[in-house]
């Protein structure tokens, strides 16, 4: 049986979502915080079980007579490593045999505040725990693009600290069904892999798709982290938050979002969704 944690985020989520299209309800398990977000995943048939990141013991008790578990990262801001280290000691106290851990890619040796260090920390703790591991390296979601510029058409620019650097965003979506496909196959234990888009992308790029789609001139004008941060947070994001989501354009500029890899097109089995589709239908919706 595979259980998927974070099954009541998106990536999580999304995951099962695919896992049902090819695996029956019966083999698929979940790990939830609250049982009373995940009601439709029990009426879909998937063994749904209460546990928490912080809560050794529910750990274990969910783990139980589970083959492989998808360890979804913790979030930023909250002692990921420490989160993790109870997710790998408990699926080896389970008797889990093979763990998937999502962390976030790392084209470079860019060391992104609250990201880098801990994925580093938990990859070395995973591959010394003896269970059988995978690693997932994945991109920069499009669905978080609008965070970063912000989510309506922009009238005349685009603004972020990225320089000319690039991103090979990939829809979270498409990291699922990939995501839901290695962990439905052989071959991968004690692999690393990193899941992109097919191409990556500078935030020119984004501004003339935008500017084609809109019919006007949308310029992009990199800006230095501080006016940035200043930026969001007269637009209301707390300190903290504008603050990291400089960090990513910092990242961006230092290319740790940019290397392209394949996995994710020969196990779609296509091109994933490319920039200009992503900004058509979520920028542009119904045009
Ligand atoms: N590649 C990217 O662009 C990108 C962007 C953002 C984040 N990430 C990373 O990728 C992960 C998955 O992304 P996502 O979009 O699916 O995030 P998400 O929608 O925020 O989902 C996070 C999931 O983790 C669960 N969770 C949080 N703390 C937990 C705990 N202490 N114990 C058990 N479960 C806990 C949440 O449960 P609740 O529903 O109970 O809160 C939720 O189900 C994130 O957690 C983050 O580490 C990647």
């Amino acid at each position: 049986m595979i259980l998927v944690t974070g099954a009541t985020g998106g990536l999580g989520h999304q995951t099962i979502d695919s896992l049902l299209t090819t695996i029956p309800a019966a083999e698929i398990a979940a790990l939830v915080r609250d049982t009373s977000k995940a009601t439709g995943l029990v009426e879909r048939g998937v063994n749904v079980r209460q546990g928490d990141y912080f809560d050794y013991s529910s750990l274990v008790q969910a783990f139980r007579g589970i083959d492989k578990v998808l360890l979804v990262s913790a979030v930023a801001f909250t002692d990921r490593v420490r989160q993790h280290r109870n997710v790998i000691d408990a699926a080896k106290e389970a008797g889990v045999k093979h763990l998937f851990y999502t962390g976030i890619q790392r084209s470079t040796n860019f060391v992104l505040q609250e990201v880098t260090e801990s994925d580093l920390a938990t990859e070395a703790y995973l591959k010394a725990s003896g269970l059988f591991y995978t690693i997932l390296r994945n991109g920069y979601y499009f669905e978080g693009l609008g965070y970063l510029i912000g989510s309506e058409v922009p009238d005349t620019a685009i603004r972020f600290p990225a320089g000319e650097g690039r991103i090979a965003f990939i829809k979270r979506t498409e990291l699922a069904i990939v995501t839901a496909a290695l962990l439905t196959s052989e071959g991968h234990d004690n692999q690393e892999y990193t899941l992109t888009g097919s191409e990556a992308y500078s935030f020119h790029d984004i501004a003339r798709e935008l500017s084609a789609l809109a019919g006007r001139p949308i310029a992009y004008k990199s800006s230095e982290l501080a006016p940035y941060i200043a930026q969001k947070v007269a637009a209301g994001f707390p300190e903290g938050v504008a603050n990291f989501l400089a960090q990513w354009g910092a990242a961006a500029k230092h290319g740790m979002l940019a290397g392209t890899h394949d996995t994710v097109e020969r196990l779609l089995g296509r091109r994933p969704t490319s920039l200009r589709e992503y900004l058509k239908t979520t920028y542009f919706p119904g045009t």
